[in-house]
């Protein structure tokens, strides 16, 4: 009797054994985000942005990323700006940590260029020129870029993206002279299926 009673526990443990084992197969073959679909890995397509204010700013929005044949769809919505330009980068840490946004560090440079305007040939990657804000301080911006990727040695994933007060001159050494940090957002990797 008393045989038989640990039979039976061994025979329990076992079946929960192989449940278990069975669940995170299972789990592993569901999940798109273990990378071994039909795309391979670190096939990202799509990135986000939630812009927050630093300090009093007020400045709010979202930047998002969508990979594109010819290159990267940026698309901003930002609200709580002063009406005007703003300078517009990606910087090359992702951490808003700091109330003035210092420990995002400067613009995104994987290739050791100079500083310049979004359509130069010879600019810092992040350099996305400015976004204008209309008299509500509302702003959007739309670009197709093709410096920045969602991969490789030029992938912005992980970085910031970083609003400044002031314009952007384009050509000023080294950040377009574009003035305080007033919102940034860490740039994460997105669901390409979530339309929000
Ligand atoms: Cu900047
Ligand atoms: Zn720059």
């Amino acid at each position: 009797m008393r045989k038989r009673t640990w039979q039976l526990s061994l025979v329990i443990v076992a079946g929960l054994v192989l449940a278990g084992v069975n669940r995170v197969v299972v789990s592993q073959v569901a999940d798109p985000s273990a990378g071994h679909g039909a795309h391979g890995m670190n096939q990202v397509t799509k990135a986000v942005a939630k812009v927050d204010p630093l300090g009093e700013s007020g400045v709010k929005g979202k930047v998002t990323f969508t990979k594109q044949a010819d290159g990267v769809l940026i698309e901003a919505e930002l609200t709580g700006l002063q009406p005007g330009e703003h300078g517009f980068h990606v910087h090359e840490f992702g951490d808003c940590s700091m109330a003035d946004g210092t420990c995002a560090g400067g613009h995104f440079n994987p290739t050791g260029a100079p500083h310049g305007g979004p359509d130069d040939a010879e600019r810092h990657a992040g350099d996305f020129g400015n976004i204008k804000a209309d008299q509500s301080g509302n702003a959007t911006y739309k670009r197709v870029d093709k410096h920045i990727a969602l991969g490789g040695p030029n992938s912005i994933i992980g970085r910031s993206v970083i609003i400044h007060a002031d314009p952007d001159d384009l050509k000023s050494q080294p950040s377009g002279n574009a003035g305080a940090r007033i919102g940034c957002g860490v740039i994460g990797i997105a669901d390409p299926k979530m339309e929000h």
